[in-house]
């Protein structure tokens, strides 16, 4: 049954109806929905806007409606959506009592509170899922301060680097992550229920009552925003597609750094893929198909974006779109979240690789032009002095570290014995222990302030 026939003579087209209705995917809803009417029926109940009884056999029924969901034994269909199947299945249990439950209120604001009761779960199911990835980065990081890397930018090698320094950064990128999610739950977590339709209701209704049973912190000021505002469904996608964004460069630099060229990880076959032709292949399918998934959220995030930018004030059917964009960023953001950890558990280093790789391309060009400013040099001198060796080691086929200490003082006269310890690898990352930088000290310190900040996100 409709919920809305009475002022219709004709029956409405079969065609219509599918094309209108939206239990094919707000089903999903099902159990923040009918936790929503159980508190809403309560609150009835207790203000005796209807009789106390009547609104505990309401209550009663809708557990074992719930029950029943979860157990099997009843299956969602034949309706128009997930609140018009919940009441017609509550009529057919109880009569016409059920009818009664949806007394001061409207699907609109029964709908935006379903939806952002279903959102705050799930920001703490995927902050969660980006928890135990952040835990995997910090024992990798553990691992390997001591392992030493090429650093690059432009793709090229830049300066050698803590493998651990590297880990570190997309833990800073996951933290961001987090917090924005948690941010975005603060918005969430406001119950518009009581809007009604848009203009609020003339029953006497207690709003805080049923916030509270809903544990929502806030309740919305102004009905008419409340029933159409799905900002938080667009902030919650964006977080989804910066979170995607992190998880698409790491996707990248694991594809790379795992082809023969670089040789510096493996990915176990267990997470790897082969070719139906070619048998000596091994592919990085599951990095490619989470770097892949990133357009689809941002597709998502596209889509929430656009479905809200045309709508007039207040409730528009529009807005039934806003679940299709916001299940799958969160599918997907789950699954990719999910097997990416799982692939990081299963990647080993090649340390010796990396080492080597960070000796050549002169990567410590910088540690000789900083050397030539502490001996007094203004450092755009340097810069260019230094520029001049790394064009004598191209021309001449040499390293910086394997340079005479006299073909450094043919360059400059302020070089001593001490440049040719400033020029290794290993004294370079060592240098740099400012915050944030390099040196194992300032590495340990970067992993036990990751720690801290992730700590603190879950314990409040
Ligand atoms: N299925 C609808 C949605 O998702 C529920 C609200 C319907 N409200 C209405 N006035 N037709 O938005």
């Amino acid at each position: 049954m409709k919920l809305w026939e009475g002022r219709f003579t004709e029956p409405s087209a079969k065609n219509a109806d599918d094309f209108n209705q939206s239990l094919s995917f707000d089903y999903k809803l099902y159990w923040h929905d009918i936790l929503a009417s159980i508190a809403h029926v309560k609150m009835l109940g207790e203000t005796q806007i209807i009789p106390k009884e009547e609104a505990e056999t309401i209550g009663d029924n809708l557990v074992n409606i719930l029950a029943d969901i979860e157990k099997g034994k009843l299956t969602i269909e034949g309706a128009e959506d997930i609140h018009t199947f919940v009441e017609n299945e509550l009529v057919k249990r109880i009569g016409v009592k059920g009818k009664k439950m949806h007394t001061a209120r409207s699907r609109n604001d029964q709908v935006a509170t379903d939806l952002r009761l279903y959102t705050k779960d799930s920001i703490v199911n995927v902050s969660n899922h980006i928890k135990n990835l952040i835990t995997t980065l910090l024992d990798i990081a553990n691992n390997n301060v001591q392992y030493i890397m090429p650093g690059y930018t432009h793709m090229r090698k830049a300066q050698p680097v803590s493998v651990a320094q590297y880990i570190n950064a997309y833990s800073e990128m996951f933290l961001r992550d987090l917090e924005r999610f948690t941010d975005c739950y603060k918005r969430t977590d406001v119950m518009p229920l009581g809007s009604c339709a848009l203009a609020g209701t003339d029953f006497p209704i207690d709003r805080r009552m049923t916030a509270s049973l809903l544990s929502f912190s806030e309740i919305s000021q102004n009905s008419i925003d409340a029933v159409s505002d799905r900002d938080f469904v667009a902030e919650y996608i964006f977080c989804c597609s910066t979170l995607m964004a992190h998880l698409s460069r790491f996707c990248e630099d694991l594809i790379i750094y795992s082809t023969d060229e670089f040789g510096f990880i493996e990915i176990s076959d267990a997470y790897s893929t082969g070719s139906s032709i070619m048998p000596q292949k091994k592919n990085p399918d599951i990095p490619e198909l989470i770097r892949g998934k990133t357009g689809r959220v941002y597709g998502d995030l596209t889509a929430i974006l656009t479905v809200i930018k045309g709508i007039p004030t207040s409730y528009n059917k529009d807005l039934q779109e806003d679940k299709g964009a916001l299940f799958d960023a969160e599918d997907t953001v789950l699954a990719c979240l999910s097997i990416f950890t799982d692939l990081l558990k299963n990647i080993s280093f090649d340390t010796r690789k990396m080492r080597f790789a960070a000796g050549g391309g002169f990567t410590t060009a910088t540690d000789i032009a900083d050397y030539l400013v502490q001996k007094g040099m203004a450092f755009r001198d340097a810069h260019a002095v230094t520029g001049q060796i790394v064009r004598y080691c191209i021309e001449n086929n040499k390293t910086l570290d394997k340079l005479d200490l006299f073909v450094y003082q043919n360059f400059s006269s302020l070089f001593d014995e001490e440049i040719l310890q400033r020029v290794k690898v290993g004294k370079s990352v060592e240098a740099r222990k400012v915050i944030g930088g390099s040196a194992r000290s300032a590495v340990r310190e970067n992993i036990r302030s990751i720690t801290r900040r992730l700590n603190r996100m879950f314990k409040e």
